[in-house]
């Protein structure tokens, strides 16, 4: 059985750590594996199946006789190596969102689209975390009836922005409840001008703002889906909108979903039945009991939890839901491990001639 080199940059942040766990619980045959970060971290131990293993400072050279790279180290850090890591033989799967718009780069949800796959020319990119739980929610529901409309607004979890930006929000809340002022260096987005507190607030700003007033990460969501849903990033076949909101949640991205069908037939029993039976999703709907999604209990989990489903009682064929999942898990490190597994399946780990 043929076994892979795999190579993980940015091991020591927040996705990093689960891109660790998940491989080691993957079904990938891994021979050996190389840890990258940033040159603060060289020298740092961290383990891989009980294994030592020492973090290495990430250079072009780090992936000489690597096969698969599994990558979240930031949009900049991907730009520069990624191709790099290609020119060298290696296959990358990148979290960031450098290369999501390439025509050349498939851009995969497994179960969704990894029919894409086949077409690599040696980097596939993992959509947004907000993007994947959406359209993992609603690819069965477009499947059998055809999407018309979507619009989105999501509560987005801290440690989608990174370690440091999870780790502030934790000092403000703490200097919060000393009655003391906590600093905001990082947040919203650290590449901006001003920055504000997290804890006991909301932020409607994810990422740098476009000339049109939409933050880049409600661009990312409209484009992206498209992109997945009708391999077009500009289609016109359904509308999509989106508004991203941080909030002080740990861990586990909710989305407050609105979505109109082109077949107006659909039932409210009927999606139900949709999401309870697609692999991966999770149906916690049962108003009279309580029941529906919550960050808390998706924390840690690598379905899609999907509740609060009912339709708009003005509007035939339109739905309201509400979907829940682990962003570091089911929005990262779990969907790039599940790409980097249907590439060996398929025995796509090499980079084609181009
Ligand atoms: P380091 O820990 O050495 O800074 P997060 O998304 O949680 O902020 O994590 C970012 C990851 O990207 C970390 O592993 C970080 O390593 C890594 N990283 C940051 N800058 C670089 C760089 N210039 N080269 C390689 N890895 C980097």
């Amino acid at each position: 059985m043929k076994r892979y080199v795999v190579a993980i940059l940015g091991a020591t942040g927040a996705v990093g750590s689960r891109l660790i766990s998940e491989l080691e619980q993957s079904k990938i045959p891994v021979a050996t594996v190389r840890f990258l970060a940033s040159k603060r971290s060289a020298g740092k131990k961290l383990h891989f199946k009980n294994r030592e293993i020492i973090v290495e400072e990430a250079t072009p050279d780090s992936f000489s006789g690597v096969d698969l790279v599994l990558s979240s180290a930031g949009g900049a850090v991907s730009k520069k190596l990624l191709p790099e890591a290609v020119k060298r033989g290696a296959v990358c799967v990148d979290n960031t969102s450098a290369f999501r718009m390439d025509d050349q780069v498939p851009l995969i949800v497994p179960g969704v689209n990894d029919d894409q796959l086949a077409c690599h020319h040696g980097i596939i990119a993992n959509p947004n975390c907000s993007t994947i739980q959406m359209v993992a929610a609603l690819a069965p529901l477009h499947q059998r009836w055809g999407l018309e409309q979507i619009i989105v607004s999501t509560y987005q979890a801290v440690s989608g922005a990174g370690q440091s930006a999870w780790n502030e929000m934790l000092q403000q809340a703490q200097a919060r409840l000393n009655g003391e002022e906590g600093k905001a260096n990082i947040l919203p987005t650290a590449s901006d001008k001003k920055h504000y507190p997290l804890a006991f607030n909301l932020l409607p700003q994810i990422d740098v703002f476009e000339d049109d007033g939409y933050s880049h990460e409600e661009w990312k969501m409209i484009h992206e889906t498209k992109k997945i849903l009708f391999n077009d990033q500009d289609s016109s076949r359904a509308k999509v909108t989106a508004t991203c909101v941080r909030v002080p949640v740990e861990i586990g991205h909710g989305e407050s979903i609105y979505f109109s069908l082109e077949d107006k037939s659909a039932t409210v029993a009927e999606i139900r039945k949709e999401i309870a039976q697609a692999p991966g999703l999770v149906l916690q709907d049962n108003p009279q009991e309580q029941l529906y999604p919550q960050p808390l209990s998706a924390a840690g989990k690598k379905e899609t939890f999907v509740g609060r489903i009912r339709e708009d009682l003005e509007n035939a064929g339109a739905f309201q839901m509400w979907v829940v999942a682990d962003n570091l898990l089911r929005g990262a490190a779990s969907n790039t491990v599940e790409i980097a597994e249907e590439l060996v399946k398929k025995d796509l780990v090499k980079v084609p001639n181009n």
